[in-house]
């Protein structure tokens, strides 16, 4: 059976499902903060160390300015109301991405990261306004800069998810088979599950069903 300690997941399909129920895309990012909540509650049942959560990518800037400001309306009032709840879970919330939104929210957002870097329990890597192309260029300059020789280890370490184990899963709902800019470098030998699910629908049983089916995978890594 394989171990399994990080699970990243790219929660796609609220904007379909929103318009499909209730006739709004905003509607659909909002129920899919509830399946968020879910899988949370579950990873922590399942003891899985680290989830990380694609909530939005650096082309996501290029969608209606309606519905940029509807999300990160919603991540603020989340944070506001949850961040104790997930304090006392003991869960770590970790920003991976560039911290370039209103003072407010980025003030919010790095002080739920300090209230909450010494929890243990799960730790969520939230990335936020995170493209991977432009997470791989800024770890090479920066070794550039500091004359630090380009190797695997040395490029991990100049990465967003410095101190993050690569993940073991991934997971996208929304019946789309892409990876849009996330995690290119981590994801080179994570077992990739592409559900047909749209975010909102998608649940514990679902994500239980992932979870075990990649126990039983024979994970290579190149061996036979
Ligand atoms: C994913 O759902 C959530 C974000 C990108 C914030 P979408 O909003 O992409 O939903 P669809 O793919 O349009 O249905
Ligand atoms: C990926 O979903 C980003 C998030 C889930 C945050 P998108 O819906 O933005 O991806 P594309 O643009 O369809 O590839
Ligand atoms: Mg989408």
């Amino acid at each position: 059976m394989n171990p399994l300690n990080h699970v990243a997941i790219i929660m796609d399909g609220n904007g379909r499902w929103g318009l499909k129920f209730k006739n709004s895309r905003n509607a659909g990012h909002r129920e899919g903060l509830n399946t968020v909540e879910k899988i949370i509650k579950s990873s922590i049942k399942q003891k899985i160390k680290h989830l990380t959560l694609y909530a939005f990518s650096t082309e996501n800037w290029k969608r209606p300015k309606k519905e940029i400001k509807y999300l990160f309306n919603l991540l603020e009032n989340f944070l506001i109301n949850k961040i104790e709840d997930l304090h006392r879970k003991n869960i770590k919330l970790k920003v991976i991405g560039v911290k370039n939104f209103s003072p407010k929210l980025n003030n919010l957002l790095k002080k739920s990261e300090r209230k909450t870097e010494k929890n243990n329990i799960l730790q969520i890597n939230l990335a936020l306004n995170y493209g991977s192309k432009n997470e791989l260029i800024n770890a090479f300059k920066s070794l550039q800069k500091k004359r630090i020789s380009i190797n695997e280890k040395n490029l991990s370490k100049h990465l967003l998810t410095k101190n993050i184990p690569d993940p073991d899963i991934l997971i996208r709902t929304g019946n789309t088979k892409r990876l849009s800019n996330f995690l290119l470098w981590q994801l080179a030998y994570t077992e990739i599950f592409f559900e047909k699910k749209l975010w909102p629908d998608f649940n514990e049983k679902d994500y239980i069903k992932i979870i075990k089916k990649f126990k039983n995978i024979k994970r290579n890594f190149g061996k036979i």
